[in-house]
């Protein structure tokens, strides 16, 4: 079976989301499991050095952005055992930053192109493209429209995975006509239109053969008006080609065992994962003690994270006898609260504004708990992690957080951490409260939830699988 998994961002070359880490990842397992698997990125200008050194040149040809003709050149790199394609054209990609530009649109019906015409030159025919968010979304629309009467495309099928809904890469009509070369009737609201533009992200969900997102309830969620980002109504016309597979992470770079950013590496051992918290309680200068117990909250500081809730009840956290680690970048409004926080509660605040690899690590071993109350979370890859590096997660019922956290249950002894149902702050507050309580109170269930977290199996082995019988599926069609 050969896939061609196309995406805007994979570890290590660029990343500024989840969406990095499952295409850096979940290629190796299907390759483990047989699949020829390849993947194309577009060769941004930030891709460290070392990379955009070691790859060479395997294609040189033009395509056609509306009118214009675009130089294309294709670059190949090996990296663990995974052949990647760039997708080189420096006025589109040379930049500093991935997104946000003025011409976005055209950036990306341009790496659209770029991808289906790259296909004979490198005379690599998949029997799947595998499109990942908006930004590979006309892959499938330009596919049906201008490519699959020809032999080479003929069989070849197409799956778009939602990684994140509420980003759909929604342009003007007007532009989009101009650059895709599409006919008028695919641009009605049954087809492209949304919100009176047209969206790379409903094209993916209208061609693609089928659609996939990282979680099962978040499949069921995104059918439903509250989390269904004006698309609900297409997502149920389509049920029964939509498909929630769960996300896992990559097993080797995320062991506590052997990760050599820990101070010191430990599996199941609680006295060694202690004495992570000690080094990095002392590295930010908080109060070294070893019966604190740290929260820690490793995340973009964004409303759809759940921030919203913490910031209602902000000042009641801080008044518990707890420690809080903050990691990551985001909003102004919330990195100064955190900010503030820190100044004004320096005994129990770290606020570590910024994204650093070897620290999220660090603190991923440090803490006991670890907090996500999001909004809405299509997977969710800090609780899996948490999950490995036994950080109870305290985590909102709602996507691939309510698949992959199970409640603590004290009648029973069973579940891996605290879960609440209601976007509501006190309903936080609680859980973080019920969660403090079995910390400090009950070393026995403390360690019934240690045990329970060591059952879990959050590799990619079974999801992999999963994405294999879809595929042979999809073949089938
Ligand atoms: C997006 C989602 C996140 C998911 C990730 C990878 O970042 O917000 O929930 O884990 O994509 O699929």
């Amino acid at each position: 079976m050969r896939i061609l998994f196309a995406a805007s961002e994979a570890v290590p070359f660029a990343k500024t989301g989840g969406l990095a880490d499952v295409i850096g990842s979940l290629p190796k397992e299907l390759i483990r499991q047989g699949l020829d698997v390849r993947v194309i990125l577009p060769k941004y200008g930030d891709i460290p050095a070392v990379y955009q050194e070691a790859m060479t040149s395997v294609a040189v040809f033009d395509v056609y952005v509306g009118w214009r003709r675009q130089y294309i050149g294709i670059e190949v790199l090996q990296h663990d055992g995974v052949t990647f394609y760039f997708v080189d054209n420096e006025y589109y990609f040379k930049r500093t930053g991935l997104y946000g530009f003025g011409d976005e649109a055209e950036r990306f019906a341009f790496f659209c192109r770029g991808v289906i015409e790259a296909l004979p030159i490198l005379d690599f025919q998949p029997d799947v493209i595998h499109c990942h968010d908006w930004q590979t979304g006309m892959i499938p629309v330009l596919l049906k429209a201008h490519y699959s009467h020809l032999p080479f495309f003929h069989q070849i099928r197409t799956i778009a995975t939602i990684h994140n809904l509420k980003y759909q890469g929604v342009f003007s009509q007007t532009v989009l006509k101009d650059l895709l070369g599409l006919s008028e009737d695919h641009f009605t609201g049954l087809a492209l239109e949304l919100h009176g533009g047209a969206s790379f992200l409903k094209g993916g969900l209208l061609y693609a053969d089928r659609i996939t997102t990282v979680s099962q309830t978040y499949a069921e969620e995104i059918q439903t008006p509250y989390y269904g980002e004006y698309l609900d109504s297409l997502l149920r016309h389509r049920s029964h080609q939509l498909t929630g597979i769960v996300n896992g992470i990559d097993y080797e770079v995320f062991d506590p065992l052997t990760d050599p950013y820990l101070v010191v590496n430990y599996r199941d051992s609680l006295p060694k994962k202690q004495e992570n918290k000690l080094a990095l309680q002392e590295r930010f200068g908080l109060p070294i003690d070893g019966h604190v117990p740290m929260i820690a909250l490793v995340t973009r500081l964004v409303q759809q994270k759940g921030l919203d809730l913490i910031q209602h009840v902000l000042s009641e956290i801080l008044s518990l006898d707890i420690q809080l680690v903050v990691l990551g970048t985001g909003e102004a409004s919330y990195e100064q609260m955190f900010r503030e926080a820190a100044r004004t509660h320096p005994d129990k605040v770290s606020a570590q504004l910024t994204f650093n690899e070897a620290l999220a690590h660090q603190i991923y071993a440090a803490s006991d708990l670890f907090l996500m109350p999001s909004q809405f979370e299509p997977c969710g890859i800090g609780q899996l992690i948490a999950l490995r590096y036994r950080s109870v997660p305290i985590v909102r019922e709602t996507g691939g957080l309510k698949d992959t956290v199970q409640p603590y249950n004290e009648f029973v002894g069973d579940g891996t951490g605290f879960t609440f149902s209601h976007y509501n702050a006190h309903d936080m507050l609680h859980t973080l409260r019920r969660a403090l309580f079995f910390y400090k109170n009950d070393r026995e269930a403390w360690l019934r939830i240690q045990q329970n977290m060591k059952k879990g199996d959050f590799s990619w082995k079974k999801s992999a699988q999963q994405y294999v019988a879809l595929y042979k599926e999809t073949m089938n069609d």
